[in-house]
């Protein structure tokens, strides 16, 4: 095992914990710490914190469907069952990382909930682990160097070009039903943001 020296106890450990885990997805995991790390000192935010939901946002990702289902159903939004089970990790991560982490800290356990659907009460935690997710340096969709570019105009802009591909992505795929909380965060940043200025901000970043 590779043993980690962020000077910080917390973060080694999630670290060491993921890595043993879930070492297939490592290299996505250490992509969305560093990508999230960047945004904490970017936007003066809590780097210990950002960093061990980043680390962690995944948690429950290797588990299987039924298990998620238990736990989802036991202790978690069942609703969430009625929709395509790629996006339970999310709820049952945030239940398990208080289950088997003993986290009780609501900004990481929201940030991990919410980073695959998204959410519209997201704060800057959630929008960071949300954004440096989909952006990450092994990320290679379509569009992607846009949400790098607009993550650093403001959170709200990165969330908005992030929710924007995921959403567009979905409504591509046959036979799926999008959680609500998706097309909600869409569409509660662009009014955030506005319109007009999101397209003026896409029209500049085409002209580079
Ligand atoms: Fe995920
Ligand atoms: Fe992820």
């Amino acid at each position: 095992m590779i043993r980690y020296y962020y000077r910080n106890m917390e973060i080694d450990k999630a670290l060491s914990i993921i890595e043993e885990k879930d070492p297939v997805r490592f290299p996505h995991i250490l992509g969305t710490f560093k990508q999230a790390r960047l945004l904490a000192k970017y936007y003066s935010l809590d780097d210990k914190k950002c960093s061990v939901a980043a680390i962690l946002h995944d948690y429950a990702k290797g588990e299987n469907k039924s298990r998620l289902k238990e736990i989802i159903t036991k202790y978690g939004d069942v609703n969430i069952i009625k929709y395509d089970e790629e996006i339970w990790h999310g709820e049952a991560g945030s239940i398990l990382l208080k289950l088997e982490l003993g986290i009780t800290d609501k900004d990481i356990l929201d940030a991990v909930r919410y980073h695959v659907t998204g959410h519209p009460d997201m704060n800057d935690y959630a929008k960071v682990v949300y954004i440096a997710d989909y952006t990450e340096e092994t990320r290679k969709h379509p569009g992607v160097d846009f949400c790098r570019y607009a993550c650093y105009i403001s959170l709200d802009v990165g969330v908005l070009s992030c929710s924007e591909g995921i959403y567009n992505y979905l409504n591509t795929l046959p036979k799926k039903k999008i959680h609500p909380y998706t097309q909600l965060t869409y569409e509660h940043f662009l009014a955030k943001v506005g319109r007009e200025r999101y397209e003026s901000i896409k029209s500049h970043y085409q002209g580079m």
